[in-house]
């Protein structure tokens, strides 16, 4: 056990574990929440998510990972031996393989949107002809392939070189030239003329609009953004080392994620206003309306449009990136762990069963549309099942595990790193375990089953 490899560095580890966080999930999925549930209140109710629910849980699953120092798939196992515990494990492994599935057809799109903004594909177009880019691409039943392909051989060679070589080494890359450019886009963006009343939308909160529906909203897309609920985080703190710092971590991760997300708003927003669009819903917002708003915004100054939209789409990519690492090292740790195939056997199996997902998911929004469960296709099923069901359940169970059934001398230990670190917050934390995350995810989870009927 005491061989098992560790991060390198504290900042490595931190890194690594923002890398997770810091995805699709920030730039493309909160603005358009936050447009659509009144932009600066949205925000603020989900930092409450955010520091409320879930630091707590993830400092629970940090603790999971840490001290079993086994995968997820594993972990349970370790901690409560011969107990039905440890389907809490393979129910986080399945999560994270089928999210892989289909989050690598959309990390794809990113790569397409990168060559279309080097090879100019973007210049010249009228607002109707972005919609029929991105439904003739999308739909289309070879080329988003090639796409999913290249996203998932990526991530497969990252993960294979290991955890300090591969995805801490990648990660200590991709995470800084991420900053740098939604930095720099985000200056951009606020230069634009009317920029300040995209910029008034998310920072002037309208509490009209905060309903029990953008409670719930906000909850479920902190438990997406945070990467949490499936043991992705318990995986890579398993790789944490003794002097690792769980608490400060979790706020560390729990930050940059935060400041991510609104960056992307401030980037999205200004643009957006600047040029008269409404912030829209869903994929659009990110493939149909920013090409357009990019050329508009800066249409007098061409280079600005192009280098804008190079960068844009590269940041999306960085970020996807090292989500889907750290999706595919849950599945690829546990079948090493547990069925002690080589690593590289391990992620050749997970590459090529994501592969087969990403196929369906992909097909399914165009060839294969008219197959549907309970009325979705089978992309918007498995994001249904996967996000709004398994993630929350997945979190559920984690806090309950930490708050209830480990032992309490192993909750403390890890989080004080065994006396060396002060805990004045440790009653609050065992408390919202306990008590307030059971019932808050809870309270999602019935949302969004009611939602169904
Ligand atoms: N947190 C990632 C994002 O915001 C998505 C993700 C979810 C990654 C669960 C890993 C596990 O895009």
């Amino acid at each position: 056990m005491s061989d098992r490899v560790n991060f390198g560095s504290r900042l490595g580890a931190i890194f690594a574990a923002a890398g997770s966080a810091v995805g699709l999930g920030n730039v493309w999925r909160f603005p358009y929440e936050a447009g659509n549930h009144g932009g600066a209140a949205f925000i603020l109710v989900y930092l409450g998510c955010v520091f409320i629910f879930g630091l707590p849980i993830m400092i629970a699953e940090f603790t999971i990972g840490r001290r079993s120092k086994a995968c997820t798939g594993g972990a349970y196992e370790v901690l409560a031996p011969g107990t039905r515990w440890r389907w809490v494990g393979y129910l986080g492994v399945l999560t994270g393989f089928l999210i892989l599935g289909y989050y690598s057809v959309v990390s794809g799109w990113t790569l397409e949107y990168i060559w279309q903004a080097l090879s100019g594909g973007f210049s010249g177009k009228t607002s109707a002809d972005y919609v029929t880019m991105f439904q003739d691409f999308s739909q289309d039943p070879f080329r988003p392939l090639l796409w999913l392909l290249a996203i998932l051989l990526i991530t497969h060679f990252v993960v294979v070189k290991g955890v300090k070589d591969g995805i801490e080494k990648s990660s200590k890359i991709m995470m800084p030239l991420l900053f740098v450019l939604i930095l720099l886009l985000a200056v951009c963006s606020l230069t634009l003329p009317d920029a300040e009343k995209g910029l008034e939308f998310l920072l002037n909160p309208d509490f009209s609009k905060v309903t029990s529906d953008v409670f719930l909203g906000a909850m479920g897309q902190a438990f997406f953004s945070l990467s949490l609920g499936m043991g992705c985080l318990s995986t890579y703190a398993s790789y944490f080392g003794k002097h690792t710092n769980l608490g400060q971590t979790a706020m560390s991760v729990g930050l940059i994620d935060t400041f991510v997300a609104v960056l992307s708003g401030l980037i999205i927003f200004p643009a957006a206003f600047s040029v008269g669009i409404q912030p829209d819903a869903g994929p659009s917002l990110i493939f149909i309306t920013l090409p357009n708003v990019f050329q508009q915004a800066f249409g007098e100054v061409p280079v600005l449009s192009y280098v804008c939209s190079v960068a844009f789409y590269v940041l999306l990519a960085l970020a996807a990136i090292t989500s889907t690492i750290s999706l595919q090292e849950v599945s690829t740790a546990f079948l090493h762990e547990r069925f002690h195939f080589t690593r590289s056997r391990a992620a050749v199996l997970v590459t090529a069963g994501s592969l087969v997902v990403g196929i369906i998911s992909s097909l399914a929004l165009g060839v294969w549309s008219p197959f549907t469960i309970g009325g979705m296709n089978l992309f918007d099923a498995l994001d249904f099942v996967t996000a709004k069901i398994m993630l929350p359940l997945g979190g559920m169970f984690a806090a309950v595990f930490v708050g209830w059934v480990l032992d309490k001398h192993v909750v403390k230990g890890e989080v004080t790193n065994y006396g060396l670190l002060k805990s004045p917050y440790y009653p609050v934390y065992v408390f919202i375990l306990r008590f307030i995350a059971p019932i808050g995810i809870a309270l999602i989870f019935v949302n969004e089953l009611g939602w169904l009927g």
